[in-house]
């Protein structure tokens, strides 16, 4: 009981969404489910965990603190640290296996002293810049940066790879841009291969590259929105992927009241109600992560029906006109954002209408939302 804002996390879906991705890219490419920030907010030992019983072996973590915070909550695998290894963490990353991604010699050498003084190698990815222009080694630095990291003891190559900055974007400009990104990759993959320089792992996709682009596959790939049921291509139709929405978030109407027309509704009195209304006042606002760029009249779920929001979003609640919905009582379930018996609201759809992106709705749900999981890995 208590505050019923709630997240509800089926993890069956999110396994069955990684087993559809898994189906997609066939047998020759690893999944390295992302499971850095929590999850995406749904928690990253739970997924792990699921993730594991589903077949995924490597997972992908923003830093150590993600990686150590799986392994010691029982999620036996390989983490690689996508934002590399920074200053401090050697130690940590060569005495818990850890695999850095690299992108400049200071760490490389770093790490390399660090795996002398513990004697014991340190695995690493190079990651190279391909249009991103983030993390990564330039282009036409890379062989001399492979001849030199190399080189250096304790410390081997494992693995190399670039990142996608639009394979989700729509127009001939992106598709020329990620066609490009994909080109230059195969070209150093190609070159490694001449050179008898032989890696376990090539990999430039996450979600969208995936799907749209399965020249983008290589030998792994790095899943993350799609794996929490999050199409990356909305609105767009680029796929017929079913992804199941592994996230609901919910609350329940806790008063409701009835207001003359000409009311102002919330802060600012944007909304001015035109005839007399029912209002739902809603224990979930801001703070728990609902955009407050959400937009008047988005419409949520009340008893399998539509109910719209009315007035601004606020730090703990929001209010949403009952009128038509003249069944709905205090205590009823209002359905945010995921699919639930009484019906879907995409988690797209809402971050649209709020200029923000599912990532961040996900990746900003707030710590008072109590999560509940639907289902044991
Ligand atoms: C380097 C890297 N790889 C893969 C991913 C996963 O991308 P997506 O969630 O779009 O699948 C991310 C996400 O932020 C990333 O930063």
């Amino acid at each position: 009981m208590g505050r019923p804002c709630i997240a509800r996390i089926y993890l069956d879906r999110l396994q069955s969404n990684y087993r559809t991705i898994k189906n997609l890219v066939g047998p020759g490419v690893e999944l390295f489910p992302v499971v850095k920030a929590d999850g995406y907010g749904h928690n990253s030992v739970r997924c792990g965990k699921a993730l594991l019983s589903a077949g995924a072996g490597t997972f992908c973590v923003a830093c150590v603190e993600e990686a150590l915070e799986l392994m010691e909550s029982g999620v036996k695998a390989r983490f690689i640290l996508l934002s590399g290894c920074f200053p401090g963490d050697e130690s940590a990353v060569v005495k818990a296996g850890l695999v850095p991604v690299v992108s400049d010699l200071e760490t490389c050498g770093r790490l390399s002293a660090e795996s002398r003084k513990q004697r014991k190698k340190v695995r690493v990815q190079v990651k190279v810049d391909t249009g991103m222009s983030r993390l990564g080694v330039a282009t036409d630095g890379l062989w001399e940066f492979i001849g030199q990291a190399g080189g250096l003891p304790g410390l081997e190559i494992e693995g190399m790879l670039s990142h996608l900055s639009c394979p989700d974007y729509q127009g001939a400009d992106y598709l020329k841009y990620t066609r490009r990104q994909i080109e230059d990759f195969s070209l150093i993959v190609n070159g490694l291969r001449k050179k008898k320089l032989k890696l376990k792992y090539y990999h430039l996709a996450g979600s969208a590259g995936l799907i749209k682009y399965p020249e983008a596959r290589f030998n792994s790939v790095r899943p993350g929105l799609a794996l929490y049921g999050a199409d990356p291509f909305y609105p767009a139709l680029e796929h017929s992927l079913h992804l199941e929405p592994v996230m609901s978030l919910v609350s329940r109407v806790c008063l409701i009241k009835n207001l003359p027309a000409g009311t102002r509704i919330s802060y600012g009195g944007k909304s001015v109600l035109e005839r007399k209304s029912r209002v739902g006042v809603v224990p979930l606002g801001y703070a728990d992560g609902l955009p407050r760029s959400t937009p008047i009249g988005f419409k949520f779920l009340v008893r399998s029906k539509p109910a719209t929001l009315l007035g601004a979003v606020t730090m703990d609640f929001i209010m949403l006109d009952l009128t038509g919905i003249p069944e709905a009582e205090p205590g009823d379930e209002i359905l945010i954002f995921g699919r639930e018996k009484s019906g879907a609201v995409r988690v797209e759809e809402l971050a649209e209408a709020g200029q923000t992106i599912s990532y961040e709705i996900f990746t900003r749900l707030g710590k008072r939302v109590k999560r509940e999981y639907q289902s044991k890995p």
